[in-house]
Order: structure tokens, then sequence, then C-alpha cells
């Protein structure tokens, strides 16, 4: 098969790394599969437009507009395009390949506005009976006066309607904070909303306490398998502290020692994922692509939905493609023909952590070209797998190109394990003045 997987960062060289090998390639030391069956086809797998650090292992080709991937797709004669980043679904990118008549895993714009939208999402959920926070859509503070008020003494997040590169999102602990937060964000005093068209309306829901966790959920029309479930570590700094990021690094995939048993993911399945599929079926928007659920669950490990996402999780991918032996491309080609997806439970029971080394700044004003030393020394690990991010040719080896730089992922049969493979390999790197939390995987570490 011939795979193009579109987009620019570490998520993107994760999923051309596993579309490329099938399953069973690569075992990891030490851990022993749980298949009779040996391995699978690999794929010739194509990445637009990549960066000069995917581009080590695989083909790159530049394209970065609709219009000019789809050529490249059509030029490429590619079996399957696979969609790395919100922004190109929610460009129309899918509804453009199929008029080319190319199988794309990743929705059209119309089921794309689940993650484009937050107003839309919320009335998914409650139109398909999804347990979620309540909530109202103000477009004026008077609109969620009513709300505020039958909820003194409690937290509450304001949230932007529209995409605003992570930023969109405030928790606030108390109802005067909420109320001082909604008005800064739709602009009441005059200035015009924080986020321009994306925050012209807002959802202001209750804040719900508990554990976070990403579920991801490989879809065709009506019918969905479960891949896995990661946690990530959103905050720059260790400890939770500091503003939020992109993600500092990641677990998964999460088992019954978290909470997360197959029983656990069969009802998120049947509760979350299914209705929401038919819902969007039944307005004519059927999803085909991956259905990322984040998820709350209580002090009773009961969950509630927090937000869906149309696409991989970054770095909730890097962490769980290079853990799970699963050939993904059978199941990704047959979901992006609406046929049933299929089996995508791993061989083995592998455990992956990844850790980002992030630029100086990151994450509000990253500063760009400082020379990376080690990656290749980093690279060369038994169970560890760069991947690459914002990264780019410099004239003596490669130098810094974005916020979050290198995902740096290890492997191993306990999180313990691929935890301090992945740390052992981000200290082979030097970035003068990088930023690495060293508090990933805390929760679930034994030791
Ligand atoms: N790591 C969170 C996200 O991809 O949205």
């Amino acid at each position: 098969m011939k795979i193009v997987v579109v987009g620019t960062g570490g998520r993107e060289h994760a999923l051309a790394w596993r579309l490329a090998r099938g399953a069973s390639v690569n075992p990891v030391a030490g851990v022993t599969s749980t298949s009779t069956s040996s391995s699978s086809a690999a794929h010739e797998v194509v990445v637009v437009p990549g960066n000069a650090g995917i581009a080590r292992g695989f083909r790159c080709v530049e394209a970065r507009s609709v219009a000019d991937i789809v050529a490249v797709c059509l030029a490429e004669a590619a079996d399957l395009v696979v969609v790395g980043p919100e922004s190109f679904l929610d460009a129309g990118l899918a509804d453009a390949l199929d008029i080319a008549g190319i199988p794309c895993f990743g929705p059209k714009q119309a089921a794309a506005r689940l993650e484009s939208s937050k107003a839309f999402m919320k009335d998914v959920a409650r139109a398909a009976g999804v347990p979620t926070s309540d909530f109202v859509v103000a477009t004026t503070v008077a609109d969620a006066e009513a709300f505020f008020a039958a909820r003194t003494g409690r937290g509450v997040v304001i949230k932007a309607d529209g995409l605003c590169a992570g930023k969109g999102v405030v928790v606030c602990s108390s109802v005067l904070e909420g109320r001082r937060e909604l008005a800064d964000m739709l602009g009441s005093g005059g200035t015009g909303p924080r986020f321009g068209e994306a925050s012209r309306a807002v959802v202001v829901e209750d804040l719900l306490p508990g554990a976070e966790l990403s579920v991801f959920a490989l879809c065709s029309d009506e019918q969905a398998v479960i891949l896995g479930a990661a946690r990530d570590h959103k905050r720059i700094g260790d400890g939770d502290t500091g503003p939020n990021t992109g993600g500092m690094g990641a677990v998964g995939p999460l088992g019954a020692a978290e909470g997360v048993t197959d029983d656990f993911l069969e009802d998120v399945r049947q509760r979350f994922i299914l209705p929401t599929l038919r819902e969007l079926a039944r307005r004519g928007s059927p999803f085909r692509g991956v259905l990322f659920a984040g998820l709350m669950n209580d002090a009773a490990g009961q969950p509630s939905l927090l937000e869906f996402n149309v696409r991989f999780g970054d770095p909730e991918t890097e962490a769980l493609l290079f853990a799970l032996d699963v050939d993904l491309a059978p199941v990704l080609l047959a979901c992006a023909r609406g046929e049933a997806p299929g089996d995508c439970r791993p061989l083995g029971d592998t455990k992956g952590a990844v850790v980002i080394i992030a630029a100086p700044g990151y994450p509000t004003d990253p500063e760009r070209g400082a020379p990376i030393v080690g990656l290749m020394a980093a690279d060369a690990q038994p169970d560890v797998q760069v991947f690459c991010a914002g990264i780019a040719a410099g004239s003596f080896g490669f130098v810094v190109d974005g916020g979050r730089v290198l995902a740096v992922a290890g492997r191993g049969a306990s999180f313990d394990e691929a935890l301090d493979r992945a740390y052992a390999a981000v200290d082979l790197v030097h970035i003068e003045g990088a930023q690495v939390r060293r508090d990933i995987g805390a929760s679930v570490r034994r030791r």
C-alpha cells in the first residue's frame, strides 16, 4: 500500500513510522508477544510536507495548501491519506480528497466541527446522550448570568468556541473569575473578542474534578474500534505548573493498573463513541477518522466527556504507536472506505512513554536556530525512537525550528522501563536553553 501522511510534527513522524512497519517487525527487547503471527506487510509511506528530521527516514514532499496536497496525493497514486492536524480537516482536505477519489483517514469539514466548534461538540454530545458537564453558550456576559448564579462557590471552565491553538480554554476556580474571563474572551469592554471570530461565542461549563485521560477510537461511519488510552501532561513545568502547552510528554497505553480495563474501554465505546457517531450520521455528517475523547474520570472511576478532537493527540500518539505492536494500515484504510474497521488489538503488552524537548521560550515565544546535538546518539538507543517535530536542517546539522522540537519515545515491559529509557535518551541530547519536564508519567510509575 502507498500511504501519504499529512503534517509536520512528531505525531506525523510516529504515524509514518508505525504505518511503514506493520506489526511484529520490531519486537521490544524482553517483551514476549502473545500472538503466534509473525510479521505483516510493510507499506510505502510519503510524508507531506514533513520536516528535515522525518526526511531522514521517509520521502517528504513539499505541499501546504489543500489544493497542493491533493495534487501530490494524485501524483503519488496514494492508496490512503492519513491526516495529522485538525487545521487541514477544518479546511476541507478530506472533502477535496473524496472528490479526487482518494480514501482519507480523517473526517470531512462538517464532521470536523466536532473539534473546531466547542458549542457544536456540546450540542452533539447532549443530543447523543453522552455524559458531559452542564453548559451554556454565551455571546454576551448576560447569557451566562443564570448559569453563574446557580454555581456560587464552584469552579467553571470558559472555552472559546473556535480553534485557538490550545489557548482558548481557561479553568476558573470561582464564578467571579469566570465572569471576568468570559467578559475578556468576548471582549465586552469594547476591545473586541480576544481570539477574533473564534471567541465571538464562548462555552461556559462546570469544572469537573478527577484524572484526565485520552481515548482514541478508529471510526468508520457508525462503527468504531478502540486503539488505546493515554495520558498527557499539558503544563510546561514540573508538578503541572506554568502555562498550557500542546503537551510536554505522555504515557500509554494505560491499562488495568490505571483503571483502564477492557470493560472500561468498551463502556467508553458504547456510551461516548458510538452514540456520537450515530448522531453525526443522523445529521448527515458521517465520521471517518480518529475520534479522540478527552475524558475526566471522577473518584469512582466514572468518565465524563471534556472534549472531542478529530485527530490523533500529540504527543500521545508517539507513546502509543511506539508501544502498540499493531498493523494500523488495513484498519485505517477500512475506516477511510466506510468498511468494518476489523481488529486493532496489539500483540503483547508493551508500555510506551514520550518526553518532549521544547525550545527556550516555548510556549509563548519559542526561539529558533539553536543547534541540536546528540539526536543520532539518542535515536540509536535500544527501544528508543526520536520523533522529530520543530526541526530544520542548518549549515552544520539540525537546528531548532519550532516550539516542540523532539519527542523522545521509550518502550518496555513496564511504564518505569519505558520512562527510564526515554529519559536516558533525552539526556544524550543537548539544545541550549531547552525545556524538559522531569516528572512525565509520575502517576503511572511503580517505583
Ligand atoms: N496532547 C493533546 C492534544 O493533542 O490535543
